[in-house]
């Protein structure tokens, strides 16, 4: 059965919108879990620009499933992975001025540098994945640096019209039976939602999926009904 990890980072946008302590993506999280999720996924990006290092810490200690720590490969991000030790962290490619992250790593030209990160990682007890591109040459390059899987990114599938979804589809399906034949582990994940996560959990090779913005979004019309009649009930003295 694949597993879900819910990525919870727009629970921290919310949040960052007001400058205010809720909603708090802990708790989220902790609610996420009693829901089902197998894991929680958080990005502590350079500039904090979501997710806060209070988060991480709280996630760590508080959580009954998995912690999975996306970010950059950085000296700061290193010390901080070895000292909270989630159980895996996902490497990820990092721009200040995107809105989320936009391709995989550049696994072929930073090798070298790649593997030193991994290694140190792996040294701390923590497993590593690295967020790739949906090709098979990407899949050939991560493996020589040693991780203990990939995310296969499932974006350009969940942006491109549907005509070109087929031919989207067969480029991750590819790169995921070579991952899984390499014996790495095998995730997949960004852009995903209701209505285009069919394609690729018909993979029956996807261990597993990490999904944010779709859950968080569909959440907001899922609880609004409540919320409202919670604040009538108060604003009624009933
Ligand atoms: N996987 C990775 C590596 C990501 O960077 C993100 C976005 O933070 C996701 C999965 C989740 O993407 P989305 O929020 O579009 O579901």
């Amino acid at each position: 059965m694949p597993r879900l990890s819910v990525n919870v980072d727009h629970v921290a946008t919310i949040r960052k919108a007001r400058g205010a302590s809720e909603p708090d993506p802990v708790t989220a999280a902790l609610m996420a879990e009693l829901a089902g999720a197998d894991g929680i996924t958080v990005h502590l990006r350079e500039d904090r620009r979501h997710i806060q290092d209070r988060d991480v810490y709280l996630l760590k200690n508080t959580l009954k499933t998995r912690l999975n720590l996306e970010m950059a490969a950085t000296k700061e991000m290193l010390s901080i992975a070895l000292e909270i030790k989630p159980d895996m962290v996902t490497l990820v490619p990092e721009k200040r001025q995107e809105l989320t992250t936009e391709g995989g790593l550049d696994v072929k030209t930073q090798l070298e540098p790649l593997k030193k990160f991994v290694a140190s990682l792996k040294d701390g007890g923590i497993s590593v994945n690295l967020f790739i591109d949906p090709s098979p040459d990407a899949v050939k390059a991560a493996h020589r640096i040693g991780p203990d899987g990939v995310e296969i990114h499932t974006g350009r599938y969940a942006d491109v019209p549907l005509t070109e979804r087929d031919s989207e589809l067969k480029r991750i399906y590819d790169s995921v039976t070579l991952s899984k034949r390499v014996g790495l582990k095998t995730h997949a994940g960004h852009g995903l939602d209701y209505h285009n996560i069919g394609g690729v959990a018909a993979m029956k090779e996807i261990e597993e999926f990490a999904i944010g913005f779709g859950i968080i979004a569909r959440s907001v019309y899922s609880g609004i009904g409540a919320a409202v009649a919670e604040m009538k009930r108060l604003i009624e003295g009933r």
